[in-house]
């Protein structure tokens, strides 16, 4: 188990660029090693951007980003053996579909290990199990559901065992028990793994149950920190309409209206 104390993640004073267009800045954020932290925002707020940020795939405009107390290397391959530490469920699961769902997962082990080959087989069976999908080893993405695609998707980021977990949108299309099913999926293996779990999404309502922390980022930068319960408490105007999903207030409902304002 990750020691209470210790940082997982943080951000100091950071800020991120897509091309001319600042996107986030002025980021301070702290992730407690153990925690299942929430990353929320309306959408085009920045939420993958900030993860393509903690992955080291945008290097910063400014400021300093640390994983597990370390600032992410700036060589290539410091930086990608960082990266084996980080297990990502992208938005839209990037599976391969010409493998098979065991292929999939074992993609990670091939490239990144020297494992002989039934080492690799028994550590796929081990990952489709801890999602529930040992059965399914051998479809391939077009012959599973949406939910079961997610799984194996995240089977697949858990594949060389990172201790740090972040998820681009875990519910997109899935109905509510699918979803259901992902957010339990998620905080158990954080529980009995001992993960760091980091779930970017606009999906607050389903999130936030299985959260400790909830950062909101809105309008370029970190609008709320704390907990869920703080959080739903909160009568900011932005935060409410965020959380109530109301279209007219504080936030603007497109970058290009937010360009003009
Ligand atoms: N590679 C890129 N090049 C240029 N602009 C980009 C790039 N990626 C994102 N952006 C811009 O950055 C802004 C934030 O995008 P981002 O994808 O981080 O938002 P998001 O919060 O993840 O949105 P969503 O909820 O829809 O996934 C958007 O205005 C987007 O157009
Ligand atoms: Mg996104």
């Amino acid at each position: 188990m990750p020691d209470p104390d210790s940082i997982a993640v943080r951000l100091q004073d950071v800020r991120l660029d897509r091309g001319a267009r600042t996107i986030l800045s002025g980021i301070d954020l702290t992730v407690p090693a153990g925690s299942v932290t929430a990353v929320l925002g309306p959408s085009g707020s920045g939420k993958s951007t900030l993860l393509a940020a903690l992955t080291g795939e945008l290097r910063p405009a400014a400021g300093t980003v640390e994983v597990f107390g370390r600032p992410l290397p700036e060589r290539q391959r410091a930086l990608l053996e960082t990266r084996k530490g980080i297990g990502v469920l992208l938005q839209g699961n990037g599976l391969l579909t010409d493998l098979t769902a065991a292929e999939n997962v074992a993609l990670p082990l091939r490239a990144h290990t020297r494992l002989p080959r039934p080492v690799i087989d028994r550590l796929v069976e081990m990952k489709l199990h801890a999602v529930g999908l040992r059965e399914a080893a051998d479809l391939y993405p077009r012959e599973l559901s949406g939910g079961m695609a997610r799984r194996v998707a995240l089977a697949r980021a858990l594949a060389l065992d990172p201790p740090l977990m972040v998820y681009d949108e875990p519910l997109t299309g899935l109905d509510p028990i699918a979803s259901g099913v992902i957010m339990s999926l998620i905080a158990r293996l954080n529980a009995t793994l001992g993960l760091t779990s980091i779930i970017v999404t606009h999906h607050v309502h389903e999130t936030l149950p299985v959260a400790d922390r909830a950062v909101v980022i809105a309008n370029g930068r970190i609008v709320f920190a704390g907990t869920p319960a703080e959080l739903e408490r909160s009568q900011d105007p932005l935060l409410r309409q965020f959380l109530d999903g109301r279209p007219d207030g504080p936030i603007a409902f497109d970058a290009a209206r937010r360009e003009v304002a």
